[in-house]
Formats: structure tokens, sequence, C-alpha cells
């Protein structure tokens, strides 16, 4: 088969973010520009000739046509084997799973989470390597490095495949396989839970509502949790993959997921609630009355992972984004193992996964998963609460209020800024950055700073360092805020602050978190100046 050089020239601005190149889709459906970005990661990431390459998408809206493009360009480039979800479809967390399963060199992920999607919204490109985790910093720069200087791009001469039927098909030399998305994740899942635990615990009555966001994890959790977990037809709501997602953002916090809240908060809630995202990588977890946020539900499941068989031997160690809640450290305490604090990505787990110091892992942004794969999942941590709560035969309310009892609890919020001007939000960074060796010692309300830093990262593991992570602001007592700019987003900036007080186990563990953190949320408007910078007088999302 012929293989056709396209010339092209670099496009600016194709700099992987927090996870991967995100941007609208009419800037990757110019021509080339998914073609530049994907040659670049083929010129650059480490591969043997003739090795296996995974390519998956959460469904949404562009997806087939980069799917098809990225096939012709694999063969192209070299890759032996081509292994495609059917229909595209594979969410996050399952392509990681295939990727290390069929020791594949890497994969590519089509997917901006848990933005919207649609010919006016949100499509990205994510690649993951060999270990089946997102790429670290060093290969996102070359990957960068290298679409800056970008000449060409190779694809052969091919038609589209069959992107819907389960087969294999020869493109250009190259072996491309459309595989059923789900069994081989579904089948791992069986082996870390205790599939007749939570089964008898359905017999029993426990019933559940999970919003799979018309998003990718509608068939996951349809397969395991109806058919092989016996919930009843029903259990999943809003099912079925859309490009769109139905209009909606698939992000599962208390307002895109709000219909969840409502059953959940209502009279006839089930037991459990629960959604994903876009890509199934992220999880919302809330009782009946009560929510758990990201934060708490690490330490939570940390706390009883044993009770699942895939965890039964205990855990290694427990990583958290340094802006998640301190609340899985005090777990790690009182199981005598380490607490590691890494910046805000996933990529940055991997490789304290990978050398067996960490095993369970988790991000304030709703993100926890395991060493089970390399990427955070959904589903996973669904069925690890499921596995817990069928054992222990207790609510979610029960279980938080037993923990903060033991633990205390650290209150927790996080509040967004959203769309603003860069200059803007660069400029209130670099203020506060500025002043921050003045800061300890000052006070705020009833607050008196114990300590300020820009938080930077030494990994223990391949000694490499990130700066900048995060502005840490530090209170007497235990209380903390956090501000930074978002990585994933695709129009102007969004100011991300990060709101923690902690309270003792003899202390207040029960009052409402906004009231609990209203010192902090004043005094994050006087260190930041939040109003002074952007003339916003209220997050536009609190989380
Ligand atoms: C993605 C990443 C996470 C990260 C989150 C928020 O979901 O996979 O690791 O925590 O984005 O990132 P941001 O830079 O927007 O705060
Ligand atoms: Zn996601």
């Amino acid at each position: 088969m012929t293989i056709t050089t396209h010339q092209t020239t670099p496009y600016a601005g194709q700099k992987p973010g927090t996870s991967g190149l995100r941007k609208k889709v009419r800037v990757f459906a110019q021509p080339g520009y998914a073609e530049n970005f994907i040659q670049a990661v083929f010129d650059v990431v480490e591969r043997a000739p003739g090795s296996t390459l995974v390519i998956g998408g959460d469904g949404r809206y562009h997806n087939r046509t980069v799917i098809q493009q990225a096939i012709r360009m694999a063969a192209a480039n070299g890759y032996g084997q081509v292994l495609v979800g059917q229909g595209g479809i594979l969410s996050t967390p399952a392509a990681s799973n295939v990727i290390r399963r069929y020791k594949a060199s890497g994969g590519l992920i089509l997917s901006a989470s848990h933005n919207p999607g649609g010919p006016d919204e949100d499509f990205g490109i994510k690649y993951n390597i060999a270990n089946g985790g997102p790429a670290p910093e060093g290969v996102t720069e070359s990957i960068y490095a290298r679409t800056q200087t970008i000449d060409r791009w190779l694809a052969v001469d091919a038609d589209d495949i069959d992107l819907d039927t389960c087969g294999s098909v020869d493109v250009g030399g190259c072996q491309v396989s459309v595989i059923d998305p789900v069994a081989d994740y579904a089948d791992l899942m069986e082996t870390l839970f205790d599939f007749a635990a939570i089964r008898a615990a359905v017999a029993d009555g426990l019933t559940m509502a999970f919003d799979a966001m018309h998003a990718v994890t509608g068939p996951y959790a349809t397969e395991i949790l109806e058919k092989r977990l016996g919930f009843a037809p029903g259990t999943v709501r809003h099912g079925v993959p859309l490009e769109d997602f139905g209009g909606h953002h698939p992000d599962p916090n208390m307002v895109h997921a709000k219909a969840l809240f409502d059953t959940m908060f209502g009279p006839d809630a089930p037991d459990f609630g629960a959604a994903s995202d876009g890509d199934g990588d992220r999880n919302l977890i809330v009782g009946k009355g009560r929510f758990i946020t990201p934060s708490d539900s690490l330490a939570m499941l940390a706390a009883n992972a044993h009770l699942a068989p895939g965890y039964a031997r205990g855990l290694a160690g427990i990583a958290r984004s340094m802006p998640t809640s301190a609340a899985a450290d005090r777990v790690a305490e009182a199981l005598g193992i380490p607490a590691y604090e890494t910046p805000t990505g996933w990529k940055f787990f991997g490789n304290l996964l990978d050398a067996g110091m960490a095993t369970i892992c988790g991000e304030e942004s709703a993100g926890t998963g395991s060493d089970h794969v390399r990427e955070k999942d959904g589903l996973w941590a669904v069925l690890l609460w499921l596995n817990i709560l069928a054992v222990r035969k207790i609510s979610v309310d029960e279980l938080a209020r037993e923990h903060w009892a033991k633990y205390g609890r650290n209150y927790y919020a996080r509040h967004d800024y959203e769309g603003l001007p860069t200059e803007q939000a660069d400029a209130l960074i670099a203020a506060l950055n500025g002043k921050l060796a003045s800061l300890p010692g000052q006070s705020f309300g009833p607050l008196t700073v114990a300590a300020a830093d820009s938080f930077s990262y030494l990994d223990p593991v391949d000694g490499s360092t990130s700066a900048n992570q995060g502005l840490r602001v530090l209170f007497e007592g235990g209380s903390r805020i956090v501000f930074r700019l978002s990585g994933t987003g695709t129009e102007g900036a969004t100011l991300r602050v990060y709101l923690e007080r902690y309270e003792p186990a003899d202390g207040y563990l029960d009052r409402e978190t906004s009231d609990m953190l209203a010192d902090l949320i004043a005094a994050a408007d006087a260190v930041a100046g939040i109003v002074a910078h952007t003339g916003r007088t209220a997050p536009d999302v609190i989380t």
C-alpha cells in the first residue's frame, strides 16, 4: 500500500495541558491540525517497529473522523497492530487496561473529559505510554517541541474501516482490530471486587442510581451494574453515549449532575448514587442525603479497601494531589503507610504506582483509582464503594460519620472562576506570588498565616522537579487555601481556589461546609484580591 507524505506547517499552541491537547472542535478540524499533533506523537514516543497502538475515545463529536485518520497514520508510521474500541469507544481507564493487557507501546485517547461536546464544543487528544498512564511531562514536552518544527505527516491511502463491527482488517500492512470495549474491563473489575457480596446485597434490597451522563460509561455501567451485579434495569440513567452528551456537560458535580443530586436528596432516594464523566475516569459519590467530597472519598476508600479482594493484602501507600484535602493523610498515618503529595494531574501518580510505592491515589477533581490501571477510574471507585457497603452492611451516611468520628473532618470546597481573561488571571497569580514571602504572621479575620509558598514537586522515583504547581497559603490550626489556574480549559483562564479546614474528631463534624469555610472564603479574597483583579464577586462553580 502507498504511503503518502503530506507536507504541513506547524500550528502554534499544540502544547498538551494537564491532560493532553484540548481545543475547540473547530480548531481541531482545521486541515492537518489533528494530523500534525498525532504525527508529532509518533515521531517522538518510544516504540519498537511493529508495535501495538490502542485507539479509543469517549464518543464525542469528531471522534470517528480523527480515529479513521489516526489508523491510516499509524499504519504509515510502522505500527504492526492497532486495537480500537468498537464504535470508537474506550473509556480512559479501559484504554489504560487495554494498553497494559495487550502490551501496547501506547495509546491515543480522544477525549476532552468532562468538557461539553458537539461541533462548537471541545475535543482532545491524549497520549498514554506503555504503562497505560498519561505521558509524563518529559514526553509531552518533546511532543510539543516536535509540533513546532513539524513539516510532514504520513498516512497510507486506505478507506475508512468499519468501526462498528468487531473483527480484524489489514490497513496498509497493519492489523487493525476492532475490539469489544467493555469485556476486558468488566473482567478486570471482577478480579478486584467481591461481586458475590454485592449481588447478595442487591438481592437483599440495596438500590442505586448511576448517571452515565450520555457519555462513555453507559455501556460499561449497564454491563457491570445491571447485568453482572443484578441491579434493576433503569439503574443506569442516560446510558447511551451521545456525540454531544445530550447537550450537557458530562461533569459529575453538583451543578451538572443536579438531577442525580435531586434524586439522592429527595424522598425516593435509592441507597447509593454515582455518576461518571465524559471519558469515564471521574466519579461522583452521593449517599441518601449525603454527598461525599472526592477528597473524603479517597480517605474513606483507603480506610476500607482491605474489604475488597484486590486490596486484601493492604495498601503500600496513598497518593493525593496537592490541592486534595489531607483527609487521606490521616488514614495513611493510622495505617502506618506513606502518604504522597503530587501536583495536579494523574500523570504524576504513574511513577509511584509503577514503583509499588502507592496503591491508591486520588484528586479533589473527582478522580480516584489504584494500581490496577494507570488512570483514574470512575466505575472502579463506584464498585469499591459498593463492595465496602455490601460487606459492612452500612449506609454511606453512617460510614462517613464513623470515619469523621475517628479521623476528624476536613471541610473542603473548591471555588472556580471560569472564562477569565488570561491576563487578569495571570496578573492575580503573579501579584499573589510576589507577596507570598510577606504573608506569614499576617492575619485575615480570625486566621493567621503560618506559611505560604509555591508548590514544587520532587518526584521521588525519577528525581525530576515540577515547579509552580499552585500557590499555598497555610494558616495556623491546619486550615489552608490553594490558588492555581486550571490546565484543562479551552477558553480563557479558570482560577481555582481550594479551601480546607480541619475539625478534629471531637469538633464540629456535621455542620454546613459553607458555614465552616466562611472565614477562609473571606480570607481568599483578602489575600488574592479576587474581586479587585477579576470583578467577580462569586465563583461560577462550587464543587
Ligand atoms: C483532569 C486530569 C486530572 C486533574 C483535572 C483538573 O481531569 O486528569 O488529573 O486533576 O483534570 O485539572 P485542572 O488543571 O483543570 O485543575
Ligand atoms: Zn475525565
